[in-house]
């Protein structure tokens, strides 16, 4: 038998994860609404997935490969920063580079408890860790990480618990959405178990010069545009829609006020789309939102977290300050009292 079927085995499985008919419901609803949405959420199927891979390594994706910079330049700050015996709780899985990383460098960890939605992806990372770190505990949670969810404590007591949250994933969800994503990751973080209350080590995509983060999300070779449409293959596939590939185009555009690059699905021309039964009109030239890729300034993303109660204890940038890598602990309440509060709700970070 393989590592990865055995790794398979002793995986929890949280049944909150989307089967078919949640997805249906979701996209029934989006593709309801005024103006239509989908989540991009569902875009990392298989196919989805390995597509994303070849974005990472595209000339104009510039994220990965920075944040890869910085960890590999301050390896050594940032595992310092954590302290030894960590419980370290990541959201999505991934192909596991970073984590390896950090898990190397960190003195002693105690247990590696990765969140991620798609089976086989956790069973290959937890096989594949489980191998070149025997003394860490591996506990991973088949979920999806923005449902509640209660994790597995290690076996060893840990010191804290640490939550990383890599890749500016954060910047996929609303505001509002993402305010209480990092409210859940404070909460694990402060009693996931351990003496001290621990904190988030979290990748953060900065606020640039416009044509460059337009061009990571519109690359040359269109496979950015492939990674979108797959968005419509897939709910065809799963769901039995005629979405008609050939009827829509992707648009990634920085809307400035918002702080964000915001990715739409254009009809070409007036056309229906049926699914379970329904009928959905397109007219010509509509967009359908299916992603938002947020971009936070410093200043702005030290008050977002502030309002989750958490305190930047270390930023990481590269020479450009294209991307960072922040530390953020619970912090004490006098910390959190000496921020500024907001002068108002902006709609947005940043
Ligand atoms: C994986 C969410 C960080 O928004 O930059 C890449 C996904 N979308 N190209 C991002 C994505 C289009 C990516 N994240």
């Amino acid at each position: 038998m393989s590592h990865d079927i055995q790794a398979l085995r002793r995986i929890h499985v949280d049944d909150h994860h989307h089967d078919r008919d949640g997805i249906l419901r979701d996209v029934l609803r989006g593709l309801g609404a005024t103006p239509k949405r989908l989540s991009s959420k569902y875009f990392y199927d298989a196919r989805g997935s390995a597509l994303f891979e070849r974005i990472c390594e595209l000339p104009e994706y510039y994220l990965t490969r920075v944040e890869l910079a910085i960890m590999r330049d301050h390896i050594g700050a940032i595992a310092n920063a954590l302290g030894p015996d960590v419980r370290l709780v990541e959201y999505g899985s991934g192909s596991g580079l970073k984590t390896r990383m950090l898990l190397r460098s960190l003195a002693a960890p105690v247990a590696y408890v990765p969140v991620e939605i798609s089976r086989i992806t956790l069973a290959g990372s937890v096989a594949a860790l489980g191998r070149e770190f025997p003394a860490i505990e591996m506990l991973p949670v088949c979920a999806d990480f923005t449902q509640p969810i209660t994790l597995p404590r290690a076996t060893r007591a840990p010191r804290q618990t640490v939550v990383y949250f890599p890749g500016s994933t954060l910047g996929n969800f609303e505001p509002d959405d993402a305010l209480r994503l990092l409210r859940e990751m404070r909460n694990e973080a402060g009693q996931g178990g351990g003496i001290l209350s621990g904190g988030v080590l979290i990748g953060v995509d900065l606020v640039k010069e416009r044509m460059a983060m337009e061009a990571a999300y519109n690359d040359a070779a269109g496979v950015t545009a492939e990674f979108t449409l797959n968005l419509l293959v897939r709910l065809n596939h799963e769901l039995g829609a005629d979405f008609n590939l050939a009827g829509f185009r992707h648009r990634a555009r920085w809307h400035p006020l918002a702080g964000r690059i915001e990715t739409h699905l254009v009809s070409g021309r007036e056309q229906d789309v049926h699914l379970s039964g329904r009928t959905f009109h397109f007219a010509a030239g509509e967009p359908m939102l299916v992603e938002y890729s947020c971009k936070y300034t410093l200043d702005g993303f030290a008050r977002f977290a502030a309002r989750a109660g958490l305190h930047v204890a270390g930023v990481w940038t590269d020479p450009g300050q294209q991307f960072s890598v922040q530390w953020l602990t619970c912090g004490r309440d006098e910390v959190r009292a000496a921020i500024p509060p907001m002068p108002f709700d902006t709609p947005a970070p940043g």
